[in-house]
């Protein structure tokens, strides 16, 4: 079905996320024409605010980070839409408030009574969040329309922490009106990993063990804790902040077994099956061989100096949380059986970019002498998820000349020359698709509780276990620790250099 009118309430309205992410998605869903007409918007957060200052903050921002750029005009008509509503989360009756003020805006607008909550306010809040709108009974919906709830990460801690939430959000809301975001899942090339394995016909034979050697997601990133990213980072960690979420997420899209359809219960069916096969690092010892977490070190990233994550604005400096992570990841089914996948994030590291790799096994080596030259290992498959967006697949091919030695080639497509316009952000896409109904790229909950599971007993060796893995420290600027390429060297692989 197609988006339909709604009011979104925004709750965190003075936070980054909403001045980043949510505004500027919104605005530029109204310049594309996309956002459903009668769309209005509601920012709920604690401080006094009237909505002229509201507005202009959030203006102040989007001309730093709208896709499309700002233009005066279409902001000045889009703004219109969005006002301010001041509230403890925790006390009912801004919520009664809220109510009175949504019925208010359908009356003046002709709106049906649709309404779309995003939680977006530090996570401490969720649970008075939900339990609040249940109390002022705007979890339900008048005849005819609906009320959906968008729920951000991080969802939970561990595994009974997000069970506690799943419990709290399924008393609130009805599964298929609960919308658990991950904004990987939003991203232009991660919606195309299905269509690149399920469109083509020349990789899906190929797309298992007999084919595959192993496979890379790498996601690096050049920031550290600007703007006291410190304070919440320090108690999460690179493995609840990324892996835990986005990275399984982009992994389970690359391992899962064809759906039957294009549902959201026939895609998260089979995702959910790739986390549910993970081998368990369930003992300090596996999780020493399998997992490498790691700090920086002061150094230099784009010509800069950088402190270290320990002397980091808001960061312990006897921190024992990760800002690097690497790990050997097992999926015992069928199909996968015996191909490691490899996965590694960190902060802090020589440049933004996220990449999923296929590397293919070797033909035999009989004809050609490729021993110990980059020819070696021949045929990779790059699925860049960003930036530079695009596919390539290398080959091998004989160097032009008079005797036979080979090199790699690379076949490439870029989005950019491909397709010119740029895609959509993320947000974008997935604020139309809970206005739509759709939950296909959202997180359901089992799929999140599986996903905790794993991540709960590696977070247990780290921290609970009486000889806990080393912390391995790397020189921020650099490609992470050496402990991670031994990691894959044990293998005999090694990771591919972006
Ligand atoms: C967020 C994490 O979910 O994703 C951040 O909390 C991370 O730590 C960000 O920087 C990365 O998102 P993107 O879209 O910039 O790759």
């Amino acid at each position: 079905s197609r988006p339909q009118p709604c009011t979104v309430v925004i709750f965190g309205a003075t936070g980054d996320l909403t001045h980043r992410k949510l505004v500027p998605a919104l605005y530029n869903l109204a310049v594309d024409g996309e956002l459903p007409h009668g769309v209005k918007i509601v920012g709920f957060a604690r401080r006094d605010k009237a909505d002229d200052e509201f507005r202009a903050g959030l203006e102040e921002l989007n001309r730093k980070v709208s896709r499309s750029g700002h233009d005066d005009e279409l902001w000045g008509n889009f703004v219109q839409s969005i006002t301010y509503h001041r509230s403890e989360f925790t006390d009912a009756d801004g919520y009664q408030r809220l109510s009175e003020r949504l019925d208010e805006i359908d009356r003046e607008c002709g709106g049906k009574g649709n309404r779309l909550f995003y939680i977006a306010s530090a996570p401490d809040f969720f649970d008075d969040i939900l339990e609040n709108l249940k109390a002022a009974g705007l979890n339900k919906a008048s005849d005819g329309c609906w009320a959906r709830v968008i729920v951000e990460k991080p969802f939970g801690t561990d595994l009974a922490t997000a069970r506690h939430l799943n419990e709290v959000v399924s008393r609130t809301f009805e599964e298929r009106d609960t919308f658990r975001i991950d904004h990987y899942l939003g991203k232009e090339t991660a919606q195309n990993l299905m269509v690149l394995r399920f469109a083509n016909s020349i990789f899906e034979p190929l797309w298992n063990n007999r084919y595959i050697d192993q496979i890379q997601i790498t996601c690096a990133e050049n920031l550290g804790m600007e703007g006291g990213r410190g304070g919440y980072y320090d108690t999460a960690g690179a493995l609840r902040d990324m892996v835990q979420n986005h990275l399984l997420q982009l992994m389970s899209l690359v391992a899962m077994e064809p759906p039957t359809d294009l549902s959201a219960d026939g895609v998260r069916d089979e995702k959910v099956k790739v986390i549910r096969s993970l081998r368990q690092w369930d003992t300090p010892e596996k999780v020493a061989k399998n997992v490498v977490r790691g700090q920086y070190q002061a150094g230099y990233v784009d010509g800069e100096s950088v402190p270290g994550y320990r002397e980091e604005d808001r960061v312990d400096p006897e921190s024992m949380t990760e800002a690097y992570v690497a790990l050997r990841l097992m999926v015992d089914t069928w199909r996968w059986s015996g191909v490691p996948f490899y996965i590694r994030m960190g902060k802090r590291l020589p440049k933004k970019a996220t990449e999923i790799s296929v590397h293919f096994k070797s033909p035999p080596s009989v004809l050609f002498n490729t021993q110990g030259s980059s020819a070696a290992e021949s045929n990779v498959l790059v699925i860049r998820i960003q930036p530079d967006e695009g596919i390539s697949l290398r080959t091998v091919s004989k160097i032009p000349g008079t005797s036979m030695r080979l090199e790699p080639v690379k076949m490439d497509f870029r989005y950019a020359t491909s397709f010119g316009k740029g895609s959509p952000e993320a947000y974008e896409r997935l604020l139309l698709d809970a206005m739509a109904g759709d939950a296909t790229l959202f997180a359901r909950r089992d799929e999140v509780e599986e996903a905790w599971k794993f991540i709960d007993h590696i977070e247990h060796a780290w921290h609970e276990s009486e000889e806990p893995p080393v912390m391995a420290e790397f020189v921020a600027g650099t490609w992470g620790p050496k402990e991670a390429d031994d990691l894959l060297r044990e293998d005999g692989h090694a990771w591919r250099r972006l």
